[in-house]
């Protein structure tokens, strides 16, 4: 049976429902991933758990070395992977609460290293990126979050922003402009690695607040209301996973 990995982000540095756990370090020719691996069992799927930003949320967007942590996935198995992130609503009507499985991504990322294929390592190649979701793993989140009476938003344009700053009212406006529905900081160029390496990799993202300029933040993103909003969402993704998981394979 092919081997789930999850990669959590803010407020998901655990899984806590995770059987016969096993937490190993490794490193690959692009240094170490951000954090050990947790290896276990979800709902009988053979899981991989890694925290993006390091135990104890150390890494900033730009600092993670995103290539180790996709290589290591792929390394130890993984071919399916769920990435859990946070993202601003740039869309009025997803709220902070609102899940979403976007389909689109929009990549206003400087200055990471975003390819396998820099011709040091590996010979220079180009993929397709045309969906840069796999459809097979947004299918199996949005089937989880029906058999979980879970309302999921099916769709939407991810703007991966470079952070770790809260983007302008300005920046919000072009990024509506350009189509984004929602903004985060670390998307790119973990999906497009995902792409590089094979993997079947989708984006279940958790809006926790309504993007700079947006709604009620007209003036300004209170972040002290980040945290309640992120830890109630954080439960009923657990819960997504645990189905994602159940079905993994079927
Ligand atoms: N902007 C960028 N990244 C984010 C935001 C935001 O408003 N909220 C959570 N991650």
């Amino acid at each position: 049976m092919p081997v789930l990995g999850i990669i959590g982000g803010s407020g998901l540095n655990r899984i806590a429902e995770l059987e016969d756990v096993r937490r190993e370090v490794l490193s690959t020719s692009y240094g170490a991933p951000s954090a050990a691996l947790t290896f276990g069992r979800l709902c009988g799927a053979e899981v991989v758990f890694l925290a993006r930003h390091g135990d104890g949320h150390v890494f900033a967007p730009h600092r993670i070395n995103y290539r180790a942590n996709i290589r290591a996935l792929h390394d130890c198995g993984v071919r399916d992977v769920v990435a859990v992130t946070t993202v601003g609503g740039i869309l009025e009507a997803l709220e902070p609460g609102t899940l979403v499985v976007p389909d689109q991504i929009i990549d206003y990322t400087h200055g990471r290293a975003s390819t396998f294929f820099d011709g040091v390592d590996q010979p220079l190649d180009h993929v397709d990126f045309t969906q840069p979701f796999c459809e097979t793993m947004r299918g199996r989140l949005l089937r989880a979050g029906a058999d979980a009476g879970e309302e999921l938003h099916n769709g939407g344009v991810y703007g991966a922003t470079q952070g770790p700053r809260l983007e302008t009212a300005a920046e919000i406006r072009r990024m509506a402009r350009d189509g984004a529905d929602v903004v985060g900081m670390t998307g790119m160029p973990e999906a497009v690695l995902a792409r590089e390496i094979g993997l079947c990799y989708a984006m279940l993202a958790v809006v926790v607040n309504a993007a700079a300029g947006i709604g009620a933040n007209r003036q300004g993103i209170a972040l002290e209301d980040i945290r309640a909003v992120s830890d109630a969402a954080m439960k009923r993704v657990a819960i997504l996973l645990a189905g994602v998981a159940g079905n993994h394979g079927g």
